[in-house]
């Protein structure tokens, strides 16, 4: 395992929703989550693509580098299923099912990071966006009408930690290739 830098940061790829579709979450959000668990702030909401972790200087460059070579394709994305998982408490939105090219870009992502000493997760992969967390029951609802997004590049964001939760803040963006 890598040492931790005093500079390091905490990273994950992800995407980013653009605001007329985070608008959207942010009201679906709101009637799914209601009064249960801790609701992600609407400016945090975000779909995971890949979790870095705690990344140093030259770690971020190469994973940066190693980024540049993906060549995602557009695709567009249907939230639809409200999921709940007990174990780690979230209620989450997601695709009923996902897309392949999402699939491709999460498979290539994880490759390209393998010369940057990045430790995949050996879980396979499922879109989800979270909307709470510390939540113990599903929700009341299985399925919402579709939101739908059309994604065109992908992004490196930082979390930071402040007293409010966590602040995410987004650091670069690659368009897709086609
Ligand atoms: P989530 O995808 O279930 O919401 C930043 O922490 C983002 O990376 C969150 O969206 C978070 O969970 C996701 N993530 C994935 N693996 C993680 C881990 N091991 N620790 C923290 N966050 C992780």
């Amino acid at each position: 395992m890598s040492k931790i830098e005093p500079s390091a940061q905490r990273l994950f790829f992800a995407l980013w929703p653009p605001s007329s579709v985070r608008a959207q979450l942010e009201q679906v959000g709101r009637v799914v989550v209601g009064k249960k668990g801790r609701a992600v702030a609407g400016t945090n909401l975000h779909l995971t693509l890949v979790f870095l972790g705690s990344v140093g200087q030259a770690g971020r460059q190469c994973m940066e580098q190693a980024a540049d070579t993906v060549r995602g394709e557009r695709f567009t994305l249907e939230f639809s299923q409200v999921g709940h998982w007990s174990r780690p408490r979230i209620l989450w939105l997601g695709p009923k099912e996902t897309p392949p090219q999402l699939e491709a870009l999460v498979t290539d992502l994880v490759r390209a990071l393998k010369s940057c000493d990045h430790d995949p997760d050996p879980r396979p992969y499922q879109a989800h966006l979270t909307l709470a967390r510390k939540v113990s029951r599903p929700a009341e609802v299985a399925s919402i009408e579709a939101i739908r997004w059309h994604v065109d590049r992908f992004c490196l964001v930082e979390s930071v930690t402040a007293q409010e939760g966590p602040i995410y803040r987004v650091l670069k963006y690659w368009e897709f290739i086609q």
